[in-house]
């Protein structure tokens, strides 16, 4: 694995592989009454938020308390950046704070790589303008892995205002990466003109394609990046491109709808069908979490089995974790988990 993740573009595919089974051997911990592991005991994670979130910032920070890291949560309502504080200069003050990973969302592409440049811990990428979202990616995959059982030869479509969106960026790149075939579907004002060359099919007529589909992300309609008028009304887009009962009837059964939140509903999924069972929208988010503490893991995570071990026998009942033979960062492929801490 790279030191950072800012793209899907830095992570093969058995990186992948690896960051789901990983993922795997987490998500029991969320279910458990007390839901610690020791694994980044003494390492601080900040989450440096300059964009609005709800999802991603929560989940990282649950992730980062469950893997019993120290975290910082900062964001720029109530910081110094309201005084004018650089990114260089909050940068390098976390830097001094001994942040040992940082994961940053902002409104500018290219902000988390820039970010490398000044913190010497591994960097994350939350959501960078409009450029890439490699964890919601890899939470996606995960999930379609999960309900579907392989990655390999699904055929997804990924439908609405693809130009604008960080999520279709990644998930485009990360679905051909592990051989599924992608289809993105929208307005043509709204999809790339590169698109074509990220290997997946473009379509612009949704209910043509709904019928061959194992996956069915819808995309959040994102007017607050939108500088001009991409569609005449939310009513036409609605009507052309809007997944409504009558759409998800045409898709096979057992077909999946996803959806990254948050929701516009009534606008690209009416309220109804973002309710159905075969909605796994909340599964993707409670899969972000077991997803973001596979990759903080894994990324911080040097020699720590070992280390989690001793720790663990300081309290009074260890649990023992099996994390699958790709995930351990060392030789060492047991991890001694607590329920303390
Ligand atoms: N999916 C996603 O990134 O949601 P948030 O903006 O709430 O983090």
């Amino acid at each position: 694995m790279n030191k950072h993740l800012l793209s899907i573009h830095d992570v093969s595919a058995e990186d992948i592989i690896r960051i789901l089974d990983t993922a795997d051997s987490f998500r029991e911990v969320g279910t458990r009454v007390i839901k610690k592991v020791p694994a980044l005991r003494g390492r601080t994670v900040v989450n440096l938020f300059y964009e609005n979130s709800t999802r991603t910032r929560i989940s990282f920070e649950l992730a980062a308390k469950r893997l019993s890291a120290d975290v910082i949560n900062f964001s720029t309502s109530g910081s110094s950046v309201s005084k004018g504080e650089s990114l260089k200069d909050t940068a390098l003050t976390l830097q001094a704070m001994g942040a040992d990973a940082v994961v940053i969302r902002h409104s500018s592409s290219g902000s988390p790589l820039q970010l490398t440049k000044w913190v010497r811990g591994s960097v994350l990428n939350a959501g960078d303008g409009t450029h890439e979202h490699p964890t919601q990616a890899l939470l996606d995959l995960y999930t379609i892995r999960e309900k579907i059982g392989r990655l390999e030869g699904v055929n997804a479509a990924i439908v609405g205002d693809v130009l604008h969106s960080r999520v279709a960026r990644s998930l485009s790149f990360a679905l051909v990466k592990m051989g599924a075939n992608v289809t993105l579907i929208g307005p043509p004002t709204l999809i790339p003109a590169t698109a074509p060359q990220w290997g997946v099919q473009v379509s612009y007529d949704i209910e043509s394609v709904l019928p061959e589909l194992d996956v069915c992300y819808m995309l959040r309609v994102q007017r607050e990046r939108q500088r001009q008028q991409y569609f005449p009304s939310v009513r036409e887009y609605s009507r052309l491109f809007g997944l409504t009962s009558e759409r998800v009837g045409m898709l096979p059964e057992g077909a999946l709808i996803m959806h990254p939140g948050p929701m516009n509903r009534g606008v690209e999924i009416d309220s109804d069908v973002a309710d159905l069972p075969q909605a796994v929208i909340e599964e993707q988010v409670t899969n972000g979490i077991a997803v973001r503490m596979s990759l903080l893991y894994l990324l911080l995570g040097s020699g720590t089995p070992a280390e989690a071990a001793a720790e663990s026998t300081t309290a009074e009942q260890p649990e023992q974790v099996t994390l699958p033979e790709s995930a351990a960062p060392t030789s060492e492929r047991k991890v001694e988990v607590s329920a303390d801490a």
